[in-house]
C-alpha cells in the first residue's frame, strides 16, 4: 500500500513537472520530496488500505466516549495498539493527564484539615495489566474473566510511574487518595499487595466492589464517591482510565481520565 502510494505521489510529480516548467511546479516537486516522511506518519497500521478503519480514529473515539459498549479492539488494529502501548505514546499521553492533574490539584485552595480526597480506580490507572493483555491479542480476544482473575491473583501487575507520581505529590500537598475499583473485595488481601510492591502506600481507603454487586460501574462508583461525601469529605479529584470511573454524581471536583485502548467498561 505504501508502495502504491509513493507511486502515486511520483506518477503526480511527473505529470506536474511534465506540464509546466513554472515554479509552482518546482514548489510542488519540493511539497512531494517531504511528503514520504509524512505518509510514514499516516496510522493506517494493519488496516485494508484507504477503505479500511483508521485505527488512529478508533482510538480517539474511543478516548472521547464517542464509541461505547464495545467488546473487542478491531483485529485490524492489534499492531496499533500494541505499539502504542509498547511504545513511548502511551506514557506521554499518561504524562500528559497527570501533568494537569498536578498543575489542578497545586493550585487547589485546600482547607487543610484532612477532609480533602482524590479517588484513583486500580486497573490501567494505578496498575497496568498490560503484560496480560500483551500476552492476549491487545484487547483483539474476548474478555476471558478466569484467566484475568488469574493474573489479578498474581499480584505482579506493574505500577503506572505518572499515576504514582500524582499519588505522591498529593499526599505531600495533604490530600488524601482513595482507591476505588471494580476488583472485588475477595482480591482485597492480592491487591494491597501488589499496590505495596509497586511502590504505593498511604492512601486512606481501598474501596473494593461487594461480590455479587449487580449495578453498573457508574452505580457502584458514584455510590461509593456519595458515602465518601456524606461522611464529610471532599472529592477534590477523580482519576480513571474508564468514562464509568468518572461518569455519575458525585463525579468530584474534577475528573481526569487516562488513556485505555485495550478494554470497556461500561
Ligand atoms: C474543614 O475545613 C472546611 C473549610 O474551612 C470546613 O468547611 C469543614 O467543616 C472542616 N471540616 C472538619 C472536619 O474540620
Ligand atoms: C479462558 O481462560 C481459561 C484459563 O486460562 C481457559 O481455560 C479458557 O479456555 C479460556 N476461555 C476461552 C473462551 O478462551
Ligand atoms: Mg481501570
Amino acid at each position: 500500500m505504501a508502495t502504491a502510494a509513493t507511486a502515486r505521489l511520483i506518477l503526480f510529480v511527473a505529470l506536474v513537472t511534465g506540464s509546466s516548467g513554472s515554479a509552482w511546479a518546482a514548489q510542488k516537486k519540493e511539497d512531494v520530496a517531504a511528503a514520504p516522511a509524512i505518509h510514514a506518519l499516516r496510522p493506517m497500521v494493519g488496516s485494508g488500505g484507504d477503505l479500511g478503519v483508521s485505527c488512529d480514529s478508533w482510538r480517539l473515539a474511543v478516548e472521547a466516549n464517542n464509541k461505547r459498549n464495545w467488546k473487542t479492539v478491531p483485529a485490524s488494529c492489534e499492531d496499533y495498539v500494541g505499539h502504542y502501548m509498547l511504545g513511548k505514546q502511551y506514557r506521554r499521553d499518561s504524562a500528559a493527564v497527570v501533568d494537569e492533574a498536578v498543575a489542578y490539584a497545586e493550585g487547589l485552595e485546600l482547607a487543610g484539615n484532612g477532609t480533602e480526597v482524590w479517588v484513583f480506580d486500580i486497573d490501567e490507572t494505578s496498575l497496568s495489566s498490560l503484560p496480560y493483555y500483551a500476552k492476549h491479542g491487545f484487547g483483539t480476544k474476548l474478555y476471558n474473566a478466569t484467566s484475568f482473575n488469574e493474573y489479578v491473583l498474581e499480584g505482579s501487575a506493574l505500577v503506572l510511574p505518572e499515576t504514582q507520581r500524582l499519588f505522591r505529590k498529593l499526599i505531600s500537598l495533604g490530600i488524601k487518595p482513595v482507591f476505588l475499583t471494580g476488583r472485588t473485595e475477595d482480591k482485597r488481601a492480592i491487591t494491597v499487595a501488589n499496590l505495596c510492591h509497586q511502590g504505593y502506600s498511604g492512601w486512606m481507603e481501598l474501596l473494593l466492589k461487594p461480590v455479587g454487586f449487580k449495578g453498573t460501574a457508574i452505580a457502584y462508583k458514584s455510590g461509593e464517591r456519595l458515602k465518601l461525601q456524606d461522611a464529610g469529605y471532599i472529592i477534590v479529584g477523580n482519576m480513571g482510565d474508564q468514562w464509568s470511573d468518572i461518569l455519575g454524581v458525585p463525579e468530584g471536583g474534577r475528573t481526569f481520565k487516562l488513556p485505555d485502548p485495550l478494554y470497556y467498561i461500561g
